[in-house]
């Protein structure tokens, strides 16, 4: 807690600090997470169908990549609000829009469970992989709705469960089988909160959405050995690479022992690694 201030903004700044802290990894992977994300990118940037002129809000944008893929299509006269509630996500994607030539771009911190932008004030949404970290996930959709203009589209996308991200889930694995973390609580906000297709249904329709459409996109990490997938994860995990920094050189040998035994079924010649992931999208019309 956080003398002075409710539990639940306690909770909220606690994660916010950990985004912050987490930018710089994110700023070093950003490639490697445009790899990994593109199937689910163009399949969010296809259902909101961008056209020239239009306001594209990319919301949890992180290093910023949809919403990048997305600004070319808005142009000419169209404008891209690239937000996060991280100022150094920021600072990572002002970089990356200026080494990739994109210019109909304004940043703006914006926090998805009160977005501060007038209502009806943009014409499509896009929000890859930030939803399920809010503590009030209803709200954020709701503040979603608000600022498009009615008819406004939105896209987005959610992890889909735990058994279909072993790259994601391993890494903790590994330390709860070690005894250096509990297991994580699955009704707490973070990767898997939004994981149940029918809820994320069920939520954009509360939130006054129609014709939301859920599917699900599969992604694949690839990696050259155990080392390159755990040096990534310390890079993208902060909670990970939190308890990870804290262990002797010995318990981390462990953990890259069980890491490799919990890989071994996606393990092929050479060492490589090749982990299946799998996201939720949506799609939905205000
Ligand atoms: C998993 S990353 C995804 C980044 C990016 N959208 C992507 O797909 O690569 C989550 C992002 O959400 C941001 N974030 C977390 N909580 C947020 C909140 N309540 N409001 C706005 N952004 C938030 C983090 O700072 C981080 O950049």
């Amino acid at each position: 807690m956080i003398p002075g201030m409710p539990e639940a903004e306690t909770v909220r700044a606690e994660m916010l600090e950990r985004w912050e802290r987490a930018a710089g990894g994110w700023g070093r992977r950003a490639e490697d997470v445009r790899e990994m994300g593109m199937p689910v990118s163009v399949w969010m940037i296809e259902h909101i169908a961008p056209q020239p002129g239009q306001v594209l809000l990319e919301l949890a944008a992180g290093p910023g990549d949809t919403g990048f893929m997305a600004a070319e299509l808005i142009a000419p006269g169209g404008e891209l609000i690239s937000s996060d509630a991280a100022d150094e996500m920021l600072s990572v994607a002002r970089r990356r829009a200026a080494e990739l030539g994109i210019a109909n771009v304004e940043f703006k911190r914006l926090e998805l469970e009160w977005i501060d932008l007038e209502a009806a004030s943009v014409d499509s949404v896009l929000c890859r992989w930030g939803v399920m970290l809010t503590l009030d996930p209803a709200a954020a959709l709701r503040e979603m709705r608000r600022v498009l203009r009615p008819g406004g589209r939105a896209a987005l996308a959610v992890w889909d469960s735990s058994e279909h991200n072993p790259w994601a889930t391993i890494p903790t694995r590994a330390l709860v089988e070690l005894g250096h973390a509990e297991p994580p609580d699955p009704s707490a906000p973070g990767m898997f909160a939004l994981s149940d297709a029918d809820r994320l249904r069920e939520l954009l329709g509360d939130a006054g959405f129609s014709d939301v459409l859920v599917d699900a996109v599969d992604v694949a990490r690839n990696y050259e050995s155990i080392e390159g997938f755990l040096a990534e994860i310390l890079d993208l995990s902060q909670a990970f690479g939190e308890v990870h920094r804290g262990l002797s050189d010995m318990a981390r040998q462990e953990v890259a022992s069980r890491v490799a035994a919990l890989a071994e079924p996606w393990t092929v010649d050479g060492g490589r690694v090749r982990l299946p992931g799998r996201s939720l999208v949506a799609a939905a019309q205000a």
